[in-house]
């Protein structure tokens, strides 16, 4: 028997990844006192999923700046206080034999809201409550119910500047605090999803209007990450494929996209969709495979694929299918850390040749 897909190593650039059972971003809200900085929860939580053999692991979206958090609990690198907590997470991945990523995001519209822990779902926090006045491509609130009361401040030519700078800024501490890769956050209607898709962004200056001024802020953060990080280093991007609408963002757009990504110097684009507006989505068990396997071929850039792929057998299919160069498991791995060991034991790879941590052998599945 060929030996699976999903345990084959992966190389971007200077980074060899172990196989290609990843961990998508997933936000913790767990950062009580609200200053950004990750604490023991943080490295516990990364730290057990390098246990679990996991190849990449991409840490939750990371604040650039104190206002593009969603929640206050978020963790942030917009300042060198956040550098060296973040390095012992990353230390303790690497001696667990992981490699690790994070996602640097800026929330624009959907900031200021609850933590979504049990008993909160995404609500505002206005600022009379500690919370802040968002920003966005115009002053129009993010879709949804819960966005109706929060007002938001349309980013002026400096605003967009310093969100360009923040990125690069950011990008520079997460290599300072040992990341092996950095994944920019343009999706699931945050700020730079705002800014592409035609439902949120109506400017008219140089910003927003045709397909080139909608994509240019994404361009500009991919060009400023990409010039702060080594050569050797890849680059991700996460992008909403779709909008899931007639009148969105469509798959063509992001090929379109994801050709000029890597242009600039991104090497994998992590295919997610939706999130920015009301949209019926279908989902189902690898629902967005088809949309990674879309961009990988059309753009010729390399993809990983996400959302429900929650069997073994799956990840590997949509592999085999060329769907995707990495499979990301998200709420399958929350349940169960352990999803790559057990894995590779379904899909027949020897205990010996699975990524289990020495001190775990003698509990390997066989
Ligand atoms: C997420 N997701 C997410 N996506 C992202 O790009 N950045 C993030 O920080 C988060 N945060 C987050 C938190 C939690 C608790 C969940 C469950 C999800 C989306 C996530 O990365 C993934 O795309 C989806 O969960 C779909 O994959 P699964 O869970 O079906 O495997």
């Amino acid at each position: 028997m060929t030996s699976p897909l999903l345990f084959q190593p992966l190389t971007l650039r200077g980074l060899t990844v172990r196989n290609r059972v990843w961990l998508p971003p997933m936000c913790q809200y767990a950062v009580d006192s609200h200053d950004g900085v990750p604490d023991t929860w943080h490295l516990v939580h990364y730290g057990s999923f390098a246990v679990g053999g996991f190849g990449l692991i991409i840490a939750e979206a990371t604040a650039v700046s104190p206002e593009g958090r969603i929640s206050l609990c978020d963790t942030g690198l917009w300042n060198d206080d956040q550098i060296a907590p973040w390095r012992a997470v990353t230390d303790a991945v690497h001696e667990l034999g992981g490699k690790i990523a994070v996602q640097l995001g800026h929330a624009g519209r959907k900031a200021s809201t609850e933590k979504w822990w049990p008993g909160y779902h995404g609500e505002v926090v206005p600022p009379e409550q500690g919370g802040w006045i968002p920003v966005g491509p115009t002053d129009a609130p993010a879709d949804g119910e819960q966005y109706a009361g929060l007002p938001v401040k349309a980013l002026d030519e400096d605003g967009i500047a310093k969100v360009i700078a923040d990125f690069r800024a950011a990008a520079g501490r997460a290599v300072k605090a040992g990341f092996d890769a950095v994944e920019i956050h343009s999706a699931h209607g945050y700020l730079l999803h705002q800014f592409y898709s035609p439902l949120s962004n109506t400017r008219t200056d140089g910003w927003g209007g045709d397909f080139d001024a909608r994509v240019r802020l994404p361009l500009e953060v991919a060009r400023a990450v990409r010039g702060a990080i080594p050569d050797d280093m890849p680059l991700l991007a996460r992008l909403s494929v779709t909008d899931w609408r007639d009148d969105g963002w469509q798959v063509d757009d992001s090929v379109e996209l994801s050709r000029r990504f890597a242009e600039v110097g991104v090497d994998l684009l992590d295919a997610s969709s939706g999130g920015n507006s009301s949209a019926s989505i279908p989902v189902a068990p690898g629902y967005q495979a088809d949309l990674a396997a879309r961009v990988r071929a059309e753009a010729g850039i390399p993809t990983a694929t996400v959302g429900m792929i929650w069997t073994a057998e799956l990840a590997e299919e949509l592999l085999q299918k060329d769907s995707a160069d990495a499979i990301m498991v998200g709420r399958a791995a929350l349940r169960d850390t352990n999803w790559p060991l057990r894995a590779a034991h379904v899909l027949g790879v020897p205990a010996e040749d699975a990524p289990w941590h020495p001190a775990r052998f003698r509990g390997a599945w066989r």
